[in-house]
């Protein structure tokens, strides 16, 4: 099949030598220590930033639904940010801010449409953000560390969520430090580490069994 996302040998600040590559109704867990180079590599994957060598390719960045670990929002109410995408995309104020508004019951935020997105708790501005990278239906979703303030019940409602965009073909790249996560999420996970994928494989299996130490240690202490 060929990877809606693929990097391939990507150097990059702590990134040496790194591939990774994600097909349309994949969902890949990026695993990793900190600073090992998750946000880079993410953001390398959505073009928003290029790399020093290698080769990347991606649907254009408007098909791309990005959730950056500290989502940054414009000084506006919360349903206008997560309409923002739509207006940018053409749609009429009122059409954005109808179809954001679906989103915004989705993720539990009805109540605080009108709020500034600044007054957002953490969990919250993660729904929030959530709500934005799907507004506009993305190819591809990436989500970096997207659901880690998030409490039990809107983890599971999140996880349902992206189930579905999964279902329904996008290609799903999701950071995160949990193995118990990548278990209940990802076809595949990939162990970055020392600048490159340093594991492999279909998630049950290779969470089950690594076949080096470094996922070994890493599925043991998370
Ligand atoms: N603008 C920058 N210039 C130089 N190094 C950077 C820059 N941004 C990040 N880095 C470095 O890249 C490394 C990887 O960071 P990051 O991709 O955020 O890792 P992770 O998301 O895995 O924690 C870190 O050591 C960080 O200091
Ligand atoms: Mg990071």
């Amino acid at each position: 099949m060929t990877p809606l996302l693929q990097a391939r040998g990507i150097a990059k600040w702590a990134l040496r030598d790194a591939s990774l590559s994600v097909a349309a109704g994949e969902c890949v867990a990026l695993l990793g220590p900190s600073g090992s180079g998750k946000t880079t590599l993410v953001r390398i994957l959505a073009t928003l930033l290029a790399p020093e060598s290698g080769h990347v390719a991606a649907p254009p960045l408007r098909r791309i639904g990005l959730v950056q670990q500290r989502p940054g929002f414009l000084r506006a109410s919360t349903l206008d940010n997560v309409a923002y995408p739509l207006r940018v995309r053409g749609a009429s104020r009122a059409t954005a801010r109808r179809v954001a508004a679906e989103r915004l019951v989705a993720l539990g935020l009805a109540a605080r449409a009108d709020a500034g997105a600044w007054t957002l708790s953490g969990g919250e501005a993660q729904r929030a953000g959530l709500a934005r990278a799907l507004v506009a239906r993305p190819d591809a979703l990436l989500l970096d560390e997207a659901t880690n303030q998030l409490d039990p019940e809107w983890t599971r409602r999140v996880e349902d969520l992206l189930r579905a965009e999964r279902a329904r073909g996008c290609a799903v790249l999701l950071v995160t430090h949990s193995v118990a996560q990548a278990r209940r999420l990802a076809d595949r996970v990939a162990l970055l580490e020392e600048g490159r994928i340093v594991e492999e494989g279909p998630a049950a299996e290779t969470l089950a069994s690594p076949r080096t130490e470094r996922l070994r240690a890493f599925v043991e202490m998370a």
